[in-house]
């Protein structure tokens, strides 16, 4: 599947790795609806991809995770405005603040409403279309984090390890339709998300992950670590007998 000349709904616009994966796209001759909460923003980000990339066609909407009820319009919007939509990518993502998400239940909720429930909604009404059309792709940025509960992440981690349940699910239900699922899996990445975070190793840049984003697209994976190594990292998590990984403050 060959994400070049496609037409492509990017939501979470303004994330440092959505605009890399906005950079690549329309040098390949996509045309984009670049969907993100700061309006001021993504209009900044189509205006610099515009003077990038004089021939790509751009449309900005709003898009707010937790307001479900302008989904649909979101998606007929985008569909009207391109004349078709043949993939969505899902790049929102909330990493909240562990110690404060865990002694407040209204914290917690934002965090998963803005990771799991705000992508189900979105993408499984954007599943809905592509499995009629019987085309198309969807790509979500998960995250090693939903791996496995740990200490020190698990209100955010349980958030993105839902919607990699829910990424698999679709990516089962659509593979007869001939709609390509793509679940990505980054390790830590240097964005606004980490910036300040003493915690951070291994840290890949925005671009790594978008060309990866790509090659997957064109090589039609289901699931991509990225670096690479994370998937033997989080294997080995993984395989951590439970009696020991309890113990670790990781
Ligand atoms: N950075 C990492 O280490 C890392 C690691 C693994 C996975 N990821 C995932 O990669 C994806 C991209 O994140 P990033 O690293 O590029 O971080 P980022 O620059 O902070 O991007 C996060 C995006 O989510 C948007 N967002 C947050 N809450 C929202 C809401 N309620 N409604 C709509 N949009 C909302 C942000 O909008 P604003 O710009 O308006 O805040 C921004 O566009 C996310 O899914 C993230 O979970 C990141």
């Amino acid at each position: 599947m060959n994400p070049s000349g496609k037409n492509v709904l990017i939501v979470g616009a303004t994330s440092a790795i959505a605009r890399a994966l906005a950079d690549r796209l329309a040098a390949g001759g996509a045309a984009l609806v670049l969907a993100g909460r700061d309006a001021e923003e993504t209009e900044r980000i189509a205006r610099d991809l515009r003077i990038r990339h004089d021939e790509a066609e751009l449309h900005e909407a709003r898009f707010e995770a937790t307001n479900h009820e302008v989904h649909e319009a979101l998606l007929d919007d985008a569909e009207r405005e391109l004349g078709g939509l043949d993939g969505v990518i899902w790049a929102v993502g909330m990493l909240g603040e562990q110690e404060r998400d865990e002694r407040d239940a209204a914290h917690a909720r934002q965090v998963i409403d803005v990771n799991f429930t705000g992508a189900a909604s979105l993408l499984g009404r954007a599943a809905n279309r592509l499995e009629a059309q019987r085309s198309g792709f969807i790509a979500a940025l998960s995250s090693v984090a939903g791996d496995r509960g740990r200490a020190s992440n698990y209100v955010y981690g349980s958030a993105k390890s839902g919607l990699s349940a829910f990424v698999e699910g679709l990516r089962g239900r659509l593979h007869d339709a001939g709609v390509r699922v793509l679940t990505v899996k980054p390790g830590f990445v240097d964005t606004k998300m980490t910036f300040g975070d003493p915690d951070t190793f291994l840290v890949a840049s925005p671009e790594r992950v978008a060309d990866a984003v790509m090659t997957g697209l064109r090589r039609e994976r289901n699931e991509l670590y990225v670096p690479w190594f994370w998937r033997w990292i989080m294997l080995g998590i993984r395989l951590t007998p439970e009696a020991i990984f309890k113990r670790l403050r990781i």
